[in-house]
């Protein structure tokens, strides 16, 4: 059964307040942290992301599996295995091409460059730490011979990287820690990527309520404000709801490039987004 959709605020305070009464316990460690991303907050002045490479800094510091959002690693192994499963299940072939968004300490990314020909895997993240401990996860899986790439960015240009060349685009728990500016730059320049018949895969926070961040560490989105979004840059979008039949609180959307004819008709609209295009470009970072 596809999982409930929350439509509640947990920005608010009567959630808070809830949720606070029903587990006192996570009282201390909530306001610990909120006192942690207030400060992260003021010393990144508003650049989202400085501010969330500061939380990862300081999670990672803490416990590497957690810093991705899985303390243990049993729960570590099974979400990096569900994605892989999910991907090969949807035609990832070992000959493609692959980028993934914010690969994290390779939690998926180790089952993919296991699978994929050698060098095809490439990596991106903000935050060098993480990036860090994804190389030890190389030495620890012995996947050294597979030479992955993974790069550290600044923002979602990706301008390092070759147009037309990724059949499978992957950002698996990254939108759900990312504002909608994020968000738009990446569908910004994420078209130029794809290959012929390529797509790009992303999980997010979904709500069918009002749209809220909490302590901008996570937000949540209304499926429809994402596909509009990706529309709005010349890519088709669509929920993947097969994917709400696994154990996972986020859902799914997938990007493609829309069909030739189909671009052809939106006169006055972007068909793909190659840089340098016109658009001007957004500064997350
Ligand atoms: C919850 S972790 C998930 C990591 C990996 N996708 C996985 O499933 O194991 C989110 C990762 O996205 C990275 N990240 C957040 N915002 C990003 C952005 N705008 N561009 C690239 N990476 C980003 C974080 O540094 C972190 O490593």
């Amino acid at each position: 059964m596809p999982t409930a959709v929350p439509s509640h605020n947990r920005s608010s305070l009567a959630h808070r307040l809830r949720y606070a009464a029903r587990h006192p316990q996570r009282v201390v460690p909530y306001l610990r942290r909120h006192l942690r991303d207030w400060r992260l907050q003021r010393r990144s002045g508003g650049n989202h992301i400085a501010y969330y490479r500061a939380v990862m800094k300081s999670d990672t510091a803490r416990n590497p599996l957690g810093a991705v959002g899985t303390p243990s690693q049993e729960r570590w192994n099974a979400l990096g295995r569900m994605q892989f499963d999910y991907l090969v299940g949807h035609g990832l072939k070992p000959g493609d091409h692959m980028l993934e968004i914010g690969c994290g300490n390779l939690r998926a990314g180790r089952h993919f460059i296991d699978y994929l020909e050698t060098g095809h895997y490439y990596g991106v993240d903000i935050s060098p730490d993480i990036l860090l401990a994804a190389q030890q996860t190389v030495v620890d899986h012995d996947l050294q011979d597979k030479l992955p790439h993974m790069t550290l960015v600044d923002d979602m240009r990706l301008a390092h990287l070759p147009g037309g060349r990724f059949r499978v685009v992957h950002a698996h728990s990254v939108f759900s820690h990312s504002p909608v500016h994020v968000i738009e730059d990446c569908f910004r320049h994420v078209g130029r990527l794809l290959a012929p018949g390529g797509f790009f895969d992303f999980t997010y926070n979904r709500t069918d309520g009002t749209e809220h961040d909490v302590l901008r560490e996570d937000f949540y989105f209304r499926p429809a404000t994402l596909i509009a979004l990706a529309e709005k840059h010349g890519l088709a979008a669509h929920t993947m709801d097969d994917w709400d039949d696994l154990p996972h609180k986020q859902s799914k959307i997938r990007v493609t490039l829309p069909a030739p004819e189909e671009a052809a008709g939106k006169s006055g609209e972007r068909a793909q987004t190659p840089d340098g295009d016109g658009e001007p470009s957004g500064s997350p970072a």
